[in-house]
């Protein structure tokens, strides 16, 4: 088959937040680049995955240009709710480091940035297949791919990006790399239901039946997730299930009751802590859930695709316009150093609210005492606070 050669200053793998995003702060920056997604743009858009942004992530949305629809449609949040022994503890992150999240979802996010792609004419090509990396540790790798019209490219490029998820094909290219990790003995069952919100702020749960979250989406659709176990299969759980189960993680001495409504979206998530060492082989460098994946309490996994990409945008400026290739050099620890805050703050929020199911009675009450001495506490409750509104880039 014939193929295209073409080349452009930055090749990424994968069109999510990520990819889209460091295609659009490149191009800001007056730097050419080509991005290739396996996934149809309809697709990405129908994948439900998390709903809490950090205030940079709002910032980097509206100060680059990609969106202001975040702050008309999406929801600042002030503080959360843990809740625990049936009693809420409001953390209120305004009163304690001056910061608040935003409630809006990722599908919401990579909507404004693929259509800002469209409007700056960047080159994404969706729903490539066949998609492979060579030379990635050479000074000019390539990105190789039959585009939607069945023509097969081949795109030379001194720099590659892996923005290519969590079963990332650009990271499994490289041999020598150092992986960490660890799993849960649980997973989280989450829906999306018609129904108003049952509370202004989110209510991270701790109950002796497992882990709750009650989220949100609109005015009239809530978000809701419970801990079950890994194997767990959504067609076991018929709607009356869903809600007694739910109803009664969250009752309490406060007579707390969750607004029900028609569930229409019901799905298992995986729970893992990942992350590869470096960031960076030779010319190829891997952000967001190619290099990392934490558990979901926190919401931190796309809040820290869009950290690494900002530092990566800015070592690109100085490596493509610069020739100052050593700038890449800093990549990995830079990056490095937030992703390994936001694994112990995602491992951290999820042990200390999960039911383990080999728990001895010490270790029930000593979770128990781990909580009452983050809420009875204004550190601890800053700790927290700091920690899910985002540390200062
Ligand atoms: C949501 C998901 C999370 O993992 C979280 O910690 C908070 C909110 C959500 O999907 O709304």
């Amino acid at each position: 088959m014939t193929r295209t050669v073409s080349s452009t200053a930055v090749g990424i793998v994968g069109g999510g937040p990520a990819g889209l995003m460091l295609s659009h702060l490149l191009q800001l920056s007056g730097i050419e680049s080509v991005v290739i997604e396996t996934r149809t743009r309809d697709e990405i858009e129908h994948t439900h995955r998390a709903g809490i942004l950090e205030r940079d992530s709002v910032r980097m949305l509206v100060d680059s240009g990609v969106s202001d629809r975040v702050l008309r449609d999406g929801h600042e949040h002030q503080g959360i709710a843990l809740r625990f022994g049936g009693v809420s503890h409001r953390i209120d992150f305004q009163g304690l480091v001056g910061a608040s999240t935003w409630l809006y979802p990722q599908t919401d996010v990579f909507m404004d940035l693929a259509a800002a792609r469209e409007r700056d004419g960047g080159d994404v090509r969706y729903a490539v297949t066949d998609t492979s990396v060579v030379d990635v540790t050479s000074d000019r790798p390539a990105m190789l791919f039959t585009d939607s019209d069945g023509m097969r490219h081949e795109v030379r490029c001194p720099v590659l990006v892996g923005a290519d998820g969590s079963r990332s094909m650009t990271r499994d290219s490289v041999q020598d790399r150092t992986e960490y990790f660890r799993q849960y003995p649980f997973a989280w069952f989450g829906i999306l239901c018609e129904a108003p919100p049952s509370a202004p702020e989110l209510i991270y749960t701790r109950s002796e039946r497992g882990f709750a979250l009650v989220s949100q989406r609109t005015d009239a659709i809530q978000r809701l997730y419970f801990q079950c176990s890994p194997e767990e299969s959504v067609d076991d759980w018929p709607e009356d299930r869903i809600w007694s189960e739910l109803q009664a993680r969250l009752a309490g001495e406060d007579g707390f009751v969750l607004t029900e409504g028609r569930i229409f979206d019901k799905s298992v998530l995986p729970f893992r802590s990942y992350v590869c060492e470096p960031m960076r082989h030779g010319n190829l460098l891997l952000a967001g859930d190619a290099a990392h994946t934490v558990p979901p309490t926190g919401a931190k996994g796309l809040n820290l695709a869009l950290a690494d990409v900002r530092v990566l945008a800015e070592v690109l400026e100085r490596a493509v316009l610069k020739n100052d290739r050593s700038a890449l050099d800093e990549y990995t620890g830079r990056a490095l150093a937030r992703v390994w805050k936001a694994q112990h703050f995602s491992y951290w929020m999820t042990t200390m609210l999960h039911a383990l199911p080999d728990a001895s009675d010490f270790d029930v009450r000593r979770q128990l005492g781990e909580l009452s001495s983050v809420v009875g506490s204004e550190h601890g409750r800053r700790f927290l606070a700091e920690a899910y509104t985002g540390w200062p880039a």
